[in-house]
């Protein structure tokens, strides 16, 4: 965190301190985890003993029958995703092949920045996890027909050098990223407004200004991510039309050199 920012939280924070210790002790002292209390965690795994794990966490946005359509899905953007089809945008796998489990787990685990899809990993341990990759892998009918292919390799990475960065720009023009995320990776090019997913449903491309991405955040992420694409989205990929190693990582290069720097403002009122 840049030293501003962790100035004014710093002083914030003292101030909600003082304030808070003299406000009387209304709800007596409960400890908290990231905000889950241990009584909310303990009432939560209570209720995991009962049964099917997924119709109590998951059915309310992805359905009882894993179509996406649950009752809390309706008012979301983007839609949570539909187990049906087998589709699924953070794979290690080539575009178009099934994911591995292991890419479904650490989906769970992870959530999906920017939408609805929450991080599970504060609740369910990991048995629980693995539990749900199976159990969401029976909705549809791929996962019985089809192996995934090959997870895509990926190499050592390149160290980052301002002609990394000069050359990752010069692909990133090339290969017209802009058309979709704009020159300057904030999400506005010219394409942004009028792209939607397989589905029909409106979809923006990523502001990759942020430096949080959906399948992860390592350099070896965004590599991976360029090179699988996100099924289901215009997220292309780059498989056969930048076969050079060198060229992808000099594109992650770019990516992360774009990495905004936080201000006052966002320290206040964003949280990514
Ligand atoms: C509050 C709503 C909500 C709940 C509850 C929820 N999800 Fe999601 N989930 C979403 C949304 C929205 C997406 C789509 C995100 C996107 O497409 O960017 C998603 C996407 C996913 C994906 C897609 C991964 C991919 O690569 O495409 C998996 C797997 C998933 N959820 C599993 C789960 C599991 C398992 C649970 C229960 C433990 C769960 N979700 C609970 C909203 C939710
Ligand atoms: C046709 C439009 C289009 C083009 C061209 C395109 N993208 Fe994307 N990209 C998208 C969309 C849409 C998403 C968001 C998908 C989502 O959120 O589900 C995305 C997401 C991403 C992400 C975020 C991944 C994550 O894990 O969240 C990165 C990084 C990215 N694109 C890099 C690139 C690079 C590099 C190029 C050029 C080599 C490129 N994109 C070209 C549409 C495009």
């Amino acid at each position: 965190m840049p030293k501003f920012c962790l100035l004014m939280t710093s002083l914030l924070v003292l101030g909600y301190i003082v304030f808070l210790s003299r406000l009387p002790n209304l709800h007596g002292a409960e400890e908290t985890k990231g905000g889950i209390t241990d009584e909310w965690l303990s009432g939560f795994h209570s209720i995991l003993g009962q049964g099917n794990l997924y119709y109590y966490a998951c059915a309310t946005c992805h359905a009882v029958n894993g179509d996406g359509k649950g009752p809390s899905a309706y008012p979301l953007n983007p839609k949570p995703r539909d187990f049906t089809l087998g589709v699924y945008k953070c794979r290690s796998t080539p575009s178009g092949s099934l994911p591995t489990d292991e890419d479904i787990f650490k989906s769970i685990k992870r959530g999906f920045h920017g939408t609805k899809m929450p991080s599970w990993k504060p609740l369910l341990s990991e048995m629980h996890t693995w539990n749900l990759v199976e159990y969401i892998k029976t909705f549809s009918e791929r996962f019985r027909e089809e192996e995934p292919e090959e997870p895509i390799i990926i190499p050592e990475e390149v160290p980052v050098t301002t002609e990394t960065i000069a050359e990752g720009k010069k692909l990133y023009e090339a290969n017209k990223c802009w058309e979709c995320h704009g020159h300057e990776g904030k999400g506005n090019g010219p394409k942004s407004g009028e792209l939607k997913d397989d589905l029909g449903n409106r979809i923006k491309p990523s502001n990759i200004t942020r430096g949080v991405f959906k399948c992860g955040d390592s350099s070896a992420d965004i590599y991976r991510t360029i090179v699988t694409g996100m099924d289901g989205t215009p997220m292309p990929s780059y498989a056969d039309s930048i076969q050079d190693e060198k060229d992808r990582w000099y594109l992650v290069s770019y990516i992360r050199s774009l990495k905004r720097k936080k201000n006052f403002f966002d320290c206040l009122f964003k949280n990514d």
